[in-house]
């Protein structure tokens, strides 16, 4: 660790690890719910557990981005954080939220109240209360940061990070935002959910990927600015138009339909973009640098990236394809493994750099990552292939013959017992990745010196 202030980022990533764990749990028990429809149906009801399932998801992803920050912010600037008081308050109060979030979920309380009840549009179901909370969060994460880059040196690396941290507050503004007519709250809602997605969270991808690449494969950082800002490019060109590949079916105009179609079709190369990107990276580094397991789950991240979101996106974004697939299980299958290749495989990538490094220590267990990489991956992707085949006889059935949502649910069952056994190796998964980053034994492959780096 070069930087004393870097140690911030220790704190953000064990209360992220800690959430994932209650995220795939709940995950898992919304799964097994499908199944078997009747469990805890009165002491925790399905909306209840996949609305705690999609929240902690999200707010594990920003504090791990946070963290992230805080953790690479400091050694491309060459500067201490600006104030790490600051950050540590922050945390504090993203904790007071996501703690008032679970009880109030849990034993629904307060509904119906306008600050302290649930608000009910997915993902962004926190009471107002929370919102506000997040929103002071942010500010004091913006000012943090940007501080700290303003007094430092800057580089391409931390300019793009900023530009999609400061679009991620800024969007997240939108959720305070809640017009009566629903075509409308559609309209703005999809400001938040697919700008964050595929805008401003792509360059928060592209600037992390590219810091770790510079790290592991030590190419020169021209070339990795270079792509960088081919990527944040055509991200951009594409993601901001393609929201319209949500706008098919809500009440906006007609000419929604061609805009959405086009422009969301090309937001397939930005993330083919970073696949080759990263591995190119690899192919052309010089550097053997020992965290085999941040490599593993860098390329894992580009990879299950361009599939989950480049292809199982493409798959049904044009509109005289979504018009059958629209809300089947096809989009489940599309939202798991977009946000897991990008997403979480990204936090995982940059918690097993920097891990070690802000443990002073080699890396450690890099066997058992690399194993809980595996499953988690293996389990990923086969999820996906059940939910899609799944939403493939969902569609012909419903969409095509016409039969009813409910019957048509009672025949998709065998898919959902093997989305359960997938689910049940994802999690085993996290408690393994989450066991070999914080316990800690020397192995073969780790060698000394590295933790300096
Ligand atoms: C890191 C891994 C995971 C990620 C990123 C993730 C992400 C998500 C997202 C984004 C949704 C909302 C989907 C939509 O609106 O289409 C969702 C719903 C859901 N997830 Fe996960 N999930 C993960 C792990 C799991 C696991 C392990 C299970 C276990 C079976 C699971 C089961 C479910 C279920 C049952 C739903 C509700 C689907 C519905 O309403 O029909 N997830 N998840
Ligand atoms: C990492 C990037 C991405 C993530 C995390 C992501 C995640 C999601 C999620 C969670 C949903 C379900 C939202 C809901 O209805 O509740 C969704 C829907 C959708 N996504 Fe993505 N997505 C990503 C990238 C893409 C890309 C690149 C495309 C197109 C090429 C795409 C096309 C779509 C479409 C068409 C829908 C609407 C599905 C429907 O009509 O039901 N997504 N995405
Ligand atoms: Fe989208």
């Amino acid at each position: 660790m070069k930087y004393q202030s870097q140690k911030v980022a220790y704190a953000y990533f064990l209360v992220a690890m800690a959430l994932f764990a209650v995220q795939v749990s709940d995950g898992l028990l919304a799964g097994w719910i499908y199944v078997m429809p009747n469990t805890l149906s009165e002491a925790a009801p399905f909306n209840v557990v996949r609305m705690l399932h999609t929240n902690s998801l999200v707010v594990w992803l920003l504090l791990g981005f946070f963290g992230a920050a805080y953790f690479l912010v400091p050694e491309e600037s060459e500067t201490e954080l600006f104030s790490p008081t600051m950050a540590y308050a922050q945390l504090a109060i993203l904790v007071l939220g996501t703690t008032g979030v679970v009880v109030t979920y849990s034993f629904n309380l307060f509904e119906g109240n306008w600050l302290l009840g649930t608000q009910g549009r997915e993902f962004l179901e926190q009471p107002l209360w929370v919102k506000l909370g997040i929103a002071v969060a942010a500010v004091l994460f913006l000012i943090n940061i940007t501080m700290t880059v303003l007094k430092g040196k800057k580089t391409a690396i931390t300019n793009i990070l900023l530009l999609g941290l400061w679009g991620l507050v800024v969007l997240f503004l939108f959720a305070f935002y809640n017009p009566e007519n629903l075509a409308i709250d559609k309209q703005y809602w999809w400001f938040v959910i697919h700008l964050w997605v595929e805008g401003t969270w792509e360059l928060i991808m592209a600037s992390i990927l590219a810091y770790l690449m510079l790290k592991l494969t030590g190419v020169d950082r021209e070339i990795v600015e270079k792509w960088l800002y081919v990527i944040v490019a055509t991200a951009l060109f594409s993601g901001i138009l393609g929201t319209g590949h949500h706008y098919f079916w809500i009440g906006t105009p007609g000419y929604w339909k061609w805009i959405g179609s086009i422009f969301s079709a090309f937001e397939v190369v930005p993330f083919f973009a970073m696949m080759s990107f990263a591995f190119v990276m690899v192919w052309k580094g010089r550097r053997d640098h020992p965290n085999k397991a941040a490599l593993l789950w860098s390329l894992g991240c580009a990879t299950l990236a361009f599939f989950g979101a480049g292809v199982w996106g493409f798959m049904h974004t044009l509109h005289p394809v979504n018009y059958y697939t629209h809300g089947t299980q096809i989009t489940a299958a599309h939202a798991h493994l977009a946000f897991f290749g990008a997403y979480v495989s990204l936090n995982i990538a940059i918690m097993s750099y920097a891990m070690p490094i802000l443990k002073g220590r080699d890396p450690y267990n890099q066997v058992l990552n690399m194993v809980s990489f595996w499953l988690m991956s293996g389990g990923m992707v086969f999820m996906t292939f059940a939910l899609t085949f799944a939403g493939t006889v969902q569609t012909h059935l419903q969409r095509v013959n016409g039969d009813g949502f409910m019957e048509v649910q009672d025949q998709l069952t065998i898919f959902y017992w093997m989305r359960f056994g997938a689910g049940s190796v994802v999690v085993l998964g996290v408690l393994i990745f989450i066991y070999a980053l914080l316990v800690p034994r020397k192995e073969i492959i780790s060698q000394s010196g590295v933790a300096a780096e």
